[in-house]
């Protein structure tokens, strides 16, 4: 048992600190949102995870896992410290290490009076040097320690992915652990004792690097597939799934992260790769292949509109039923959803926009208030000239030609290829990618 402390209630802190309790360590949540602390207290979870509210609630009965809003009281108290805050983008794509280096000052405080020797751990993505340059400096000067004697430091990234974010905490496939010296490793490795999978033990900066260089080269791999689809129907009669299970059959390439859709989204893959460009950028390096990676996923939700379009006609005084609002199936997310431009253009083009996610509703009404939002399928397909399926939640799999059957002109646009062909008959079906 180790007593953790984990600064930072969010999609990730929150799913970490449910998951150290239940693997028996003595946990201590804290985040400066008085709102989240509150409802995380009474079992709540302010955001859709399968599994993560009963889990928290298995953790509170244990008694091992508890949240707090003072930061500096519970850094004091533990041995490891996790940061666990946003790195959000600022508007030229580079990161906005606010919510850091706030974080560290605070931590550093509690630590100024904590008795023996602590590790302090980075888990929020953040690029090479910024443990080492921005975070050292602020924990030392709060805390009046030095790194090293005092106090060790690691990074260890996250590869949390939203709707099993809490399966991956506690089973990984991989750890990445980032140690200025063994001691601070050998620390942080007795949190993972339990954990058996593959582990590296690396530099800070190299750790730093790896997590972006695993989110740039799936969103790679996506935008990559998202091509083909394009390429696929430019050549005509071609479908892109099987072309991706025949690549797939390489153990070189393998089919996983080869979806073809209208492009990715969340909170980690855009801003990622806008972060790692950035970064290359302001150190005299252009990076050719993220910029293309994120210009084709601006375009991909254009796609959309042009296929549709191309099916029914100018958009202009039309009704166009977007389903599925968040960045992915799964999830209420939607943080760069590409269902956010792809309305935005179907408006700009004169369309009145409805649309319906299954948890992503109140959300998107928040994003685009020009949309109206649908109660249910049915209602946000009335009367539409389009559909276009945005995200791929199970459920649409589902959808019959009897869904559609009160659509004005059924034109369907597939934006995820998820739809079930053989159930739509007498529907004008698009598939983006064959
Ligand atoms: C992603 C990574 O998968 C996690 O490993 C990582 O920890 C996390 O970011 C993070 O940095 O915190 P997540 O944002 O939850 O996780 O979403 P993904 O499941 O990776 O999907 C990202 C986007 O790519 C979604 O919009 C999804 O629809 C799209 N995608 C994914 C495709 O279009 N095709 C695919 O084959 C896979």
């Amino acid at each position: 048992m180790v007593r953790l402390f984990i600064a930072g209630t969010g999609h990730v802190g929150l799913v970490y600190a449910v998951a150290f309790a239940l693997d028996g360590h003595r946990v201590v949540g804290a985040d400066i949102d008085a709102g989240t602390v509150a409802a995380v207290n009474r079992g709540e979870v302010p955001f859709h995870e399968p599994g993560l509210p009963e889990a928290l609630k298995k953790a509170r009965r244990t008694k091992r896992a508890r949240f707090s809003t003072d930061i500096a009281e519970s850094a004091k108290a533990a041995e490891v410290i996790f940061l666990c805050v946003g790195t959000p983008s600022r508007p030229d794509g580079s990161v906005d290490l606010s919510q850091v280096s706030a974080a560290a000052k605070t931590v550093g405080e509690g630590m100024g009076s904590a008795p023996g020797y602590q590790v302090v751990v980075v888990k929020s993505t953040v690029l090479p040097g910024t443990t080492q340059g921005v975070v050292r400096p602020a924990l030392e000067k709060a805390s009046g320690k030095d790194a090293g004697p005092d106090f060790g430091l690691c990074v260890n990234p996250e590869f949390l992915r939203e709707g099993s974010a809490l399966e991956d905490a506690l089973r990984p496939d991989r750890l990445v652990i980032g140690a200025m010296d063994e001691r601070s490793a050998k620390a942080l490795l007795k949190v993972y004792a339990r954990t058996k999978c593959k582990r590296m033990v690396t530099a800070l900066r190299t750790a730093e690097m790896i997590k972006y260089a695993t989110n740039a080269f799936l969103a790679t791999k996506v935008s990559f597939a998202n091509e083909l689809a394009n390429l696929c129907d430019a050549f005509g009669s071609l479908n892109v799934d099987e072309v991706v299970e025949g690549m797939g059959l390489d153990p070189r390439i393998n089919p996983r992260f080869l979806k073809a859709g209208l492009g990715f989204g969340g909170s980690c893959f855009p801003k990622d790769v806008r972060a790692l460009l950035a970064g290359g950028r302001e150190r005299g390096y252009e990076s050719r292949v993220l910029r293309a990676v994120l210009e084709l996923n601006d375009y991909q939700p254009m796609r959309a509109v042009e296929l549709a379009a191309e099916a029914a006609g100018p958009l202009e005084g039309k009704e166009v039923a977007i389903l599925g609002l968040s960045f992915k199936g799964g999830s209420d997310d939607v943080r760069e959803s590409r269902a956010i431009p792809l309305a935005k253009v179907l408006l700009e083009r004169g369309a009145a926009v409805r649309g319906f996610d299954p948890e992503a509703n109140e959300a998107f009404r928040r994003a685009v208030p020009e949309v109206e939002i649908a109660p249910d399928v049915k209602t946000a397909l009335a009367r539409a000239d389009v559909c276009i399926v945005h995200n791929d939640w199970p459920q649409w799999r589902d959808l019959t030609a009897a869904d559609f059957a009160e659509m004005r002109r059924k034109v369907v646009i597939d934006g995820r290829r998820i739809l079930n062909r053989a159930a739509l008959e007498g529907i004008e079906f698009v598939t983006l990618g064959g």
